[in-house]
């Protein structure tokens, strides 16, 4: 059966081709913003009831795309999956977030710690990633949009391991860091083979563009940033498979707080980089534009202002960019769970009106 992507305007915009519209899907758009999210959580249980269950997985990564014209799907699962098939025993505490019951800590911890078999201990995400593209193709092989996989960063996932959930300081694992280098050095190691193996599978399984969160980055100092995040990073970048059925794959990093290292990000090889709403749109493009794709960069709440000052902040975000090829559409950072989801719809519209409009011969 013939494969036919209804809608890549998505994948076309991440290698900097040209497209009618800025394309636009949002971190995190399935979520407790949606009712019917809510809906589904509450039939599975719990929050890991829901991310390890394939078939409600596929419920919730379709919800969104039912209600806006999202142009990409993205997995539902979580980046935390890695260090849970690793063995440190993952929980989410109601009000608290996620929580380790063995985090990584001692010599003897880190010298434990060994890259996962995907296939045996994170099959519920491959199947979830299978599941989905079914989902989202009709019986003519016509395919909605395109998925999205992810993962967590190195980096980003030893801040969880190590401080054995969230932090305000990262006080327990930038102690390691600076007292242990060695040690931090081997979880990230373990952490990047991990990473690459569970992103590669992830393509293996159908995922058409990968997206690697480095949510903690900016957490780091400029030199430690280098060493700890960038450098395991680039590593999983490198080890990736870049086609899949001779079509290429995409791979986007975010770092949160990484506007500074926007250049040394860019060399990593990938072909789109996220950025937060503190970045300028039009001077990182005269940076690295020539380079790489941005995807980006709306303060996720603006979604709390009246529809038209979110039209008049979605026109502001397009104008940075400009009418070039190159602008994935998101928020700066994942959407908040009190967001209204008519805010989304008129943020999805504005963005794909307003884009055409900016292209249109004389505008
Ligand atoms: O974007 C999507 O829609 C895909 C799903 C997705 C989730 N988490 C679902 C989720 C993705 C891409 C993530 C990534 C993730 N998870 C990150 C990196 C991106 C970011 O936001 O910075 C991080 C740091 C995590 C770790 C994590 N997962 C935390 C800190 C929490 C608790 C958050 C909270 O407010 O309670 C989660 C739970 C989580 N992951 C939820 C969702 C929808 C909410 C859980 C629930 O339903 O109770």
């Amino acid at each position: 059966m013939a494969h036919t992507l209804l809608n890549d305007t998505f994948l076309r915009a991440l290698l900097r081709e040209p497209t009618e519209y800025t394309p636009i899907w949002l971190m995190r758009q399935a979520g407790r913003y949606l009712p019917e999210y809510n809906a589904t959580r509450s039939r599975a249980g719990s929050f890991l009831g829901l991310a390890k269950n394939p078939d409600y997985a596929t419920e919730v990564t379709l919800q969104p795309l039912d209600r806006f014209p999202l142009d990409a799907a993205i997995l539902f699962s979580d980046i935390l999956t890695v260090p849970d098939a690793m063995g440190l025993g993952l929980d989410f505490v109601a009000g608290e977030g996620p929580k380790f019951a063995r985090p990584v800590r001692t010599e003897e911890d880190v010298a434990r710690l060994a890259v996962p078999d995907i296939d045996a201990t994170l099959r519920y995400v491959t199947d979830a990633v299978r599941q989905i593209r079914r989902a989202l193709t009709d019986g003519e092989g016509r395919q909605r949009v395109p998925l999205i996989g992810f993962s967590g960063s190195p980096w980003t996932l030893a801040c969880y391991m190590v401080e054995g959930g969230g932090s305000d300081d990262f006080r327990t694992v930038k102690s390691m860091l600076y007292a242990r280098p060695d040690l931090m050095e081997r979880i990230l190691d373990v952490n990047a083979q991990s990473v690459a193996a569970y992103l590669n599978a992830q393509i293996d399984a159908g995922a058409q563009a990968v997206m690697i969160f480095d949510t903690w980055g900016g957490a780091l100092a400029d030199g430690a940033y280098q060493r700890f995040s960038l450098r395991y990073t680039a590593q999983v970048v490198a080890a990736l498979k870049r086609e899949h059925d001779g079509v290429r794959v995409p791979v986007i990093t975010f770092t949160k707080g990484g506007g500074l290292w926007l250049d040394e990000i860019a060399a990593t090889g990938v072909d789109a980089v996220g950025v937060d709403w503190t970045v300028n749109l039009s001077k990182a493009r005269e940076r690295v534009g020539g380079r790489v794709a941005l995807q980006g960069n709306l303060d996720p709440t603006v979604l709390f202002a009246p529809q038209d000052a979110i039209r008049a902040e979605a026109r502001a975000v397009l104008d940075s960019f400009g009418p070039h090829p190159g602008h994935v559409f998101n928020l700066g950072h994942g959407i908040s769970q009190f967001t209204p989801p008519d805010s989304v719809a008129a943020l999805v519209d504005e963005v794909h009106r307003y884009s055409r409009v900016l292209r249109a011969p004389g505008a």
